[in-house]
């Protein structure tokens, strides 16, 4: 196994460690320190967290696989998560992911080819007041109109070149 926390990562490991009575409550906090160091979560992470906790693989599956904000393939640069829960529904983000495929030419679940853009249809982001709301990586969008993703896109395109 190739994997392993960067030293950054160790550390908080070892921090979390000590400050949670139960080790089942690092499961989270791994995965999204798995998720930042490698972009996502691969069968191969999952292993090597599961030895870490003393748990089997299909632990750490399960509880990956639960949540919709980890990754079990690899994303473009610019993870485009369109929420498509009722709040969302209702104020248009359907309209909103269409938009979006049209623009990247690729469907929801995709990838451009050159890894720069995926599009993912994710559950509510808790940012229901502010409906349509989609997240770029880590950086909400809120009352999201067609023109605020053409702005936010091109300047994406612009600063990645
Ligand atoms: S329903 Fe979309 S953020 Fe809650």
């Amino acid at each position: 196994m190739s994997f392993k926390f960067n030293k950054e990562n160790e550390e908080k490991f070892q921090k979390l460690l000590r400050r949670y009575p139960k080790i089942d409550s690092l499961m989270l906090p791994c995965l999204w320190m798995i998720q930042h160091q490698e972009g996502w979560i691969s069968p191969e992470t999952m292993e090597y967290l599961a030895e870490k906790l003393n748990k089997s693989p299909m632990d750490v599956y399960s509880v990956a696989s639960f949540y919709t904000m980890f990754h079990l393939k690899p994303v473009g640069k610019y993870n485009i998560q369109v929420c498509k829960t009722l709040s969302c529904m209702l104020r248009g983000s359907e309209d909103i992911k269409k938009h979006i495929e049209k623009r990247l030419k690729i469907k929801a679940g995709e990838s451009t080819q050159d890894m720069k853009f995926t599009i993912t249809e994710v559950e509510c982001l808790g940012s229901c007041g502010t409906a349509p709301c989609v997240c770029i990586n880590d950086d909400y969008i809120q009352n999201t109109t067609p023109q605020m993703i053409d702005e936010i896109l091109d300047g994406l395109n612009r600063w990645s070149n």
